[in-house]
């Protein structure tokens, strides 16, 4: 009798150790060697997106996380810092700003030019994503300025400048800053959605990032029922320059200049402008456009689809030129979303970046 009350004794102690070590959160592998960054992960009670990201990625320890949200001209954040490390690593000689700022922009283009599969904006994507993850597990280097060397913009005259990048889709083109003359896009494609005519004409083109999201647009527009017609597109610097010539001759140049683009000024030459129209207003470019049913839903749904009205009512000033409630011009959701909403143009968009 007394030899089971022992053991009965030593299981219930047994039971208790046992009992105590489960319920005791240090690790019970016996491993005291450094911890690994999953580890660190569970150990911390409010792992952020980016911790467990570090503990799903190898290469965090080698210090380049490579974000897995896109990021474009103007982003400010440690995501940007980690973009840009590996953007180092891979070959580009660019400062660790922690802002996504012109150079990154460039490294992101000449990139996206070398790397024949990618769409070229100068937006960090998931695709561009997966061309630097390749560099690195190959261990390999870009040829750096390969697809787009590396240079400031280029004074042309007193007020104009040159862009040194044509290629992004969030390039000021104004009557301050110009595409380089000979800048033809290399993706521009003919977009599935209506034409007042049959032609396959130049101008039906745009570039292939604007015709997807042109595509979605015309097709909302359908659902909605509406009549929205595409009238023009791509305008390459020669047809410009004879447009703007014979408005010249028949306006005069004063006049001429507020709803032309000199040549190399204008957006059409850029692939991402498309000027729309509809049939109740005889498929002009006319102010009465936005009165109409197609003009106000296009108002008040571009943006959705990455678009902005690019010369408003009462912008004349900033821009240069009358309002034109007919000209979209592709910028990407989230700028064509913070320009609409907050009323502004693409000048005030960017000078706020760089401030
Ligand atoms: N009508 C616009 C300003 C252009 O010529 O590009
Ligand atoms: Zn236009």
């Amino acid at each position: 009798m007394k030899n089971y009350k022992s053991i009965y004794l030593l299981t219930l102690i047994s039971l208790l150790i046992l009992l105590s070590a489960c319920s005791d959160s240090t690790p019970t592998t016996g491993d005291t060697s450094e911890k690994t960054s999953e580890e660190k992960v569970q150990d911390n009670p409010n792992p952020t997106k980016e911790d467990e990201q570090n503990a799903e990625n190898p290469k965090a320890k080698e210090g380049f996380v490579l974000p897995t949200e896109d990021l474009q001209k103007g982003d400010q954040n440690d995501n940007v810092i980690g973009l840009q490390e590996a953007l180092i690593k891979i070959g580009y000689e660019i400062p660790t700003t922690g802002t996504y700022d012109k150079e990154t922009v460039w490294a992101i283009t000449d990139l996206q030019i070398q790397s024949e599969d990618l769409m070229i904006t100068g937006k960090y994507d998931e695709a561009t994503r997966l061309v630097i993850e390749d560099y690195q597990d190959q261990e390999s280097t870009v040829t750096s300025g390969e697809g787009l060397a590396y240079s400031e913009d280029k004074p042309l005259d007193e007020e104009t400048v040159e862009l040194s990048n044509p290629f992004e889709v969030l390039a000021l083109i104004n009557k301050q800053h110009a595409l380089p003359a000979d800048y033809v896009p290399a993706d521009l494609v003919f977009p599935d959605v209506p034409f007042p005519f049959v032609e396959d004409l130049p101008k039906k083109q745009i570039r292939q990032v604007a015709a997807d999201a042109l595509e979605e647009l015309f097709a909302a527009a359908e659902q909605e029922g509406l009549d929205l017609y595409a009238q023009s597109g791509f305008r390459s610097f020669e047809t410009q320059e004879y447009l703007f010539a014979s408005y010249v001759s028949n306006h005069g140049e004063e006049e001429a200049n507020k709803f032309s683009a000199r040549p190399g000024e204008s957006e059409h030459q850029s692939g991402l402008a498309m000027d729309v129209t509809s049939p109740q207003v005889n498929f002009d470019l006319v102010i009465e456009f936005g009165d109409t049913k197609e003009g106000k839903w296009l108002k008040d749904h571009a943006a959705e689809y990455g678009f902005i009205i690019r010369y408003p009512k009462g912008k004349e000033d900033i821009t240069g030129y009358q309002y034109e409630p007919w000209h979209i011009r592709y910028v990407g959701v989230k700028t064509a979303s913070e320009i609409m909403e907050r009323d502004i143009t693409l000048e005030e968009y960017l000078e706020e970046l760089q401030s």
